[in-house]
């Protein structure tokens, strides 16, 4: 959460600024700002509001932004409520320093105390605002610009990126410590940021800093050190992800473009890793026998990501091995016994999810083996743990997960037939069912996408007083996704179950003003229509996701179609209906869909 940017090069800032906070709005959209460098000083523009609005302001606004350095921040409120004052870039209330931040300061509250002894005035609520006072404090004492930003950093506890500018130079100054922070470098022109879509349009070509690093930019490149100031190498890397990716393109929201998108993402992600001549998975990211030792596997995550973990950890169970999936935030206190032969796997889209970091963390200090399932390369996750999977389903902007739940769900069941072949020396015997299904996937979500009668279900239920949810085995977690994304986007209430716990109490929720989208994958399908009808004679009308000529047509209110394929995939598919549903009952609302409010894309926070 929180999106910075940095930039340094020839021509005016601004336009590179703004589209750089325009492509991190999703890591936070409360307030935005800019700061730049004028030649007479450091001039700021911030407000509450989105980045668009932040653009009016400067629009209407002939004031003294002109300049070629400059820093901005999209912020996701951590400290004190989304106001103009908390809105960053801060400053010590001159214009010689100007700070954008990402992470928490922990130890804030004393900096604050100890500078306001010594005449600092503060005039926001946030933890960033003791950055700049702590730089001037040193400047004050007669420190370099260099020295006295070091010195600041070397003064803070907890999780940071931060870009520092001070006036009288053309340099940005900046640190990384458990937030992420990436630099973009073309010829002349170079970039920070906290994620590569800010700066796409510019330059493909990457270096992801490490915890510890201190970077100096300036016109003639930029300086690579550790915290004590020794050089350390950091080779740029070229990314693949191309800038109409990151562009909503013929759409009016990012999460139709991604849903759309699901076919190719998956279509990606299966690229190499089955071997056309065996038919048999070949994820050559892992040495063969990588898993041979492994007697547990536990799956961390959080959200959406967790209901692709719960999949994974079904299908991995379903393939004879002992495994769960937890919550991230809850491992620290409920995780499960953990030793060397435990495998625990760490599924984050971002990367960067802090209570899924700190899961991983604690599963590594336990002396486990770690692998992360992401979609970024160069993330903290991937470059943590001691594997990485990489789901290559490309940005995802809209701050609800869609493609990355398709991509992550299936890089699990692979990841899992791979892990259940290295235990047992040889493949699941259903796996040869499998393949097929797998390999056909893409253009069953293409079907779906041009069949669906997603929009007039959600039409017809619109403004009913709940939405349920429900599914057995692996439609248990579609349940929950289908859930959280329609909550999550529409603000309405709605909940999963699984099927058969519906009788357990939630049926006292159950009116004819209540629709329950029920999930059948064609494991025990008896008995989720049985639960589905229990609901039906309280009045409850029934939307059925499943093949064409299943027996729920029938018996249901409604129907969503999948195609028929393999029990292991029809919850992803059924999956992509509920996707549009929600989507089309949000833009009914009128709803934000890309920018829900009080979320953020990426939480890098506890
Ligand atoms: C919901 C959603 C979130 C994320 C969760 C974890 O649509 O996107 O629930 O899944 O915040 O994020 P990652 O996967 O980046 O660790």
């Amino acid at each position: 959460m929180c999106g910075i940017i940095g930039r340094v090069g020839d021509g005016n800032a601004i336009e590179p600024l703004l589209t750089g906070l325009e492509n991190l709005e999703y890591r936070g959209y409360d307030s935005a700002g800019i700061a730049v460098q004028n030649g007479s000083g450091i001039a700021v523009e911030k407000r509450s509001g989105k980045v668009d609005e932040l653009k009016a302001s400067i629009d209407g606004n002939a004031t003294s932004l002109d300049g070629e350095v400059g820093i901005g921040h999209t912020r996701w409120s951590t400290h004190g409520p989304p106001t103009d004052e908390n809105a960053h870039p801060h400053t010590d209330g001159t214009t010689d320093v100007a700070v954008v931040h990402n992470g928490i300061i922990e130890n804030y509250a004393e900096l604050k105390a100890e500078l306001a002894e010594y005449g600092h005035e503060f005039t926001s609520d946030t933890d960033t605002e003791v950055i700049p006072h702590l730089i001037q404090f040193y400047l004050d004492e007669g420190m370099t610009n260099e020295a006295a930003f070091r010195k600041a950093i070397d003064e803070l506890e907890g999780s940071y990126a931060v870009t520092a500018m001070l006036s009288g130079e053309d340099v940005l100054y900046a640190a990384r410590q458990g937030s992420p922070l990436v630099v973009g470098i073309e010829d002349g022109e170079y970039f920070l940021a906290s994620d590569v879509p800010a700066f796409l349009e510019y330059t493909d070509s990457v270096v992801y800093l490490e915890d510890g690093d201190v970077v100096i930019v300036d016109d003639d490149g930029v300086e690579f050190t550790d915290r004590s100031g020794e050089p350390v190498v950091r080779e740029p890397e070229t990314v693949d992800w191309d800038p109409g990716q990151a562009a909503k393109g013929e759409y009016d929201h990012f999460m139709m473009k991604e849903i759309n998108e699901q076919p190719t993402a998956l279509a990606q992600a299966l690229e190499g890793r089955i071997d056309p001549d065996s038919g048999r998975i070949a994820l050559s990211d892992f040495e063969p026998g990588t898993f041979e030792d492994v007697e547990s596997v536990q799956f961390v995550a959080c959200g959406t990501s967790y209901h692709a973990a719960l999949y994974g950890s079904l299908t991995l169970k379903q393939a004879g091995v002992q495994s769960a999936a937890l919550l991230a935030n809850e491992y620290s206190v409920s995780a499960p016994p953990i030793d060397e032969n435990t495998l625990v796997i760490a599924v984050t889209q971002s990367g960067e999810t802090a209570d899924t970091l700190n899961a991983l963390r604690h599963a590594a200090d336990q002396g486990a083996m770690t692998v992360t399932v992401t979609n970024v390369v160069g993330s903290t996750a991937a470059r943590e743990a001691d594997e990485a999977l990489f789901i290559r389903a490309g940005p995802e902007i809209g701050v609800a997960a869609t493609k990355t739940f398709s991509s992550q769900a299936v890089m699990l069941s692979l990841l899992g037939q791979r892990i259940a072949a290295d235990q047992f020396g040889e493949v699941p015997s259903d796996l040869d069912s499998l393949l097929p299904d797998l390999e056909s996937m893409p253009e069953s979500i293409e079907s779906i996408l041009e069949t669906t009668s997603a929009r007039s279900i959600a039409e017809r239920y619109e403004g009913s007083q709940s939405y349920f949810f429900i599914g057995r085995g692996l439609g248990f977690p579609v349940a929950l996704e289908g859930a959280l994304k329609f909550k999550e986007i529409t603000y309405e209430h709605a909940e999963g179950f699984a099927s058969g716990e519906l009788k357990h109490g939630p049926l006292a929720l159950v009116t004819p003003d209540t629709p329950v989208f029920a999930v059948f994958t064609g494991e025990e399908d008896e008995k989720t229509l049985k639960n589905a009808e229990e609901a039906q004679t309280r009045g409850a009308p029934v939307v059925a996701i499943c093949p064409d000529g299943h027996r729920a047509v029938d018996v249901a209110d409604a129907h969503l179609e999948i195609p028929e394929t393999d029990a292991d995939l029809a919850g992803l598919l059924a999956n992509v209906q509920l996707q549009l549903v929600s989507y089309y009952a949000a833009d009914l609302l009128d709803r934000p869909i890309d920018k829900p409010r009080n979320l953020a894309k990426s939480v890098t926070v506890e």
